[in-house]
């Protein structure tokens, strides 16, 4: 039977039972509902709309379905329509009329608007750690890491020296920026839309003020229409989520090719490597693959929010119910990454010689060369014109330049000397690039231990 029952001759045809129903993936929100619903009632009945034993009744019948629920005495009907319906008819069976007060002054709109808020929050709380916990492995790598000489890429050519600490702090970085996405979300989120009803709130002397404290919220919503009918929360988040798979995507991407013979600058742990059902050779990085591939779901499930409510007439439509899955999914996919990919980056073995040999091979010491002839007084053009020159002298000799003879360069301009050598040997390019935000050693030391201590000050 259903809650609205009332009004309709006819029970809802199964086939359309199923269609309508959200329990399937509602269910998960069953504490935050029933939290809410607590918190309602303890209102109703500090207001006296309802009295201070039906208050009391209500609050201890919620809070029995909820540990038999935890506790596995209570199975979730999956054929109820929702789970804010499920815990209404659980609570009326249980102590009869006082639960079938608790919905006073209240609409399942304002119920489920605040539900996911609720859960919403719940889930970013363990995400915000996960995010956090990659951010320290990264930093923790880069100060084990701040000496190691590596290729800098465009284009993916290599171009300019840099350190393997440096490269991680970039993704730290990025990560830290997501965390900061986060908690802005999250801020603008944590305010309490009960008391919007259905969409025109109530005539009951609702304190709506006092709910949202019982529930630990900020605040509450100022727009009745709004209250139910925003989800821009649910965007907001979905957004963060997939920027954070656009970063561990770029990430993997990089992993996938630092992993190939062509490369080979880190080997993956076994336990975080798969391999081949007929090629006893491989070692694949599937954990960084399926990361990557998992980013399109995400954006898949931002792109579907977006879409659910662009022609949505206010306040609130059904179409909303398609919100749940897509955050849900969001969410689960974001936080499972996560669990393979922080150990994954943790366990990772850098191997410095192989980063070393590819940064002695691809001419990445050119601008440092040009760099040499500029402290010599020749204009910069010059200078990068004539270390081009050099750079084809030793792609015809199949030298580089710190193996080029000195005679070849002075050929292409007297200024040079012997000091040249010094000046383009990789580390002290790499050593020499202290600017702020530059790959020196040095640098990467003081970012990781600033983004070290970011990071335990956002744990607190
Ligand atoms: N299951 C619904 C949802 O997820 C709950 C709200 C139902 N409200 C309604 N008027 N049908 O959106």
């Amino acid at each position: 039977m259903k809650l609205w029952a009332g009004r309709f001759h006819k029970e809802l045809d199964d086939k359309v039972n199923d269609f309508n129903s959200s329990i399937s993936f509602d269910s998960r929100m069953f504490r935050e509902d029933i939290t809410g619903s607590m918190a309602h009632a303890a209102m109703l009945a500090k207001q006296g709309i309802v009295s201070e034993e039906d208050g009391r009744r209500i609050r201890d019948g919620l809070a029995g379905i909820l540990a038999d629920i935890d506790e596995g005495r209570l199975e979730i009907d999956r054929s109820a329509e929702d789970i804010h319906t499920f815990i209404e008819g659980e609570l009326t069976a249980r102590i009869g009329d006082a639960g079938k007060r608790l919905h006073t002054g209240r609409s399942r709109n304002d119920q489920v608007a605040l539900d996911l808020r609720l859960h919403l929050k719940n889930l970013a709380a363990p995400l915000r750690e996960q995010l956090l916990s990659l951010v320290r492995v990264l930093a923790e790598k880069a100060l084990e890491n701040a000496d190691v000489i590596m290729p800098g890429y465009t284009h993916l050519q290599r171009a300019q020296p840099i350190t393997f600490g440096h490269h991680l702090m970039a993704y730290a970085e990025m990560l830290t920026r997501d965390v900061g996405r986060l908690d802005d979300a999250v801020k603008r989120m944590d305010v309490s839309p009960l008391g919007s009803g259905a969409l025109a709130s109530t005539t009951y002397p609702l304190d709506r003020d006092f709910a949202a404290v019982q529930l630990g919220m900020s605040g509450v919503t100022h727009n009745s229409l709004d209250g139910v009918a925003d989800r821009d929360y649910a965007v907001e988040l979905a957004a963060v989520l997939s920027l954070v798979m656009v970063h561990l995507s770029r990430f993997s991407e990089e992993i996938i090719l630092w992993c190939s013979w062509e490369f080979k600058f880190i080997e993956l742990d076994d336990a975080f490597s798969t391999g081949s059902s007929i090629m006893p050779q491989k070692k694949n990085p599937d954990i960084a693959e399926l990361v990557r591939g998992k980013s399109g779901r995400v954006f898949g499930d931002l792109m579907g929010l977006l879409t659910v409510l662009k022609g949505l007439p206010l306040a609130y439509n059904k179409d909303m119910q398609e919100d749940k899955e897509a955050i849900f999914d969001a969410f689960d996919t974001v936080r499972m990454c996560l669990t393979a990919f922080v150990p994954m980056i943790e366990t990772m073995k850098p191997l410095p010689e192989n980063m070393r040999r590819a940064a002695a091979g691809g001419f990445i010491n050119a601008t440092d060369c040009a760099d040499y002839l500029v402290g010599k007084g020749l204009p910069f053009r010059d200078a990068y014109k004539a270390t081009g020159e050099l750079v084809a002298r030793c792609i015809d000799q199949g030298l580089t330049l710190e193996t080029l003879p000195l005679q070849d360069y002075r050929q292409v301009c007297p200024l040079f000397d012997e000091g040249v050598f010094e000046a383009i040997a990789l580390e002290r390019c790499a050593a020499l690039r202290r600017v702020y935000g530059g790959p020196a050693p040095e640098n990467v030391r003081a970012q990781a231990e600033r983004v070290l201590k970011l990071v335990k000050e956002a744990e607190k």
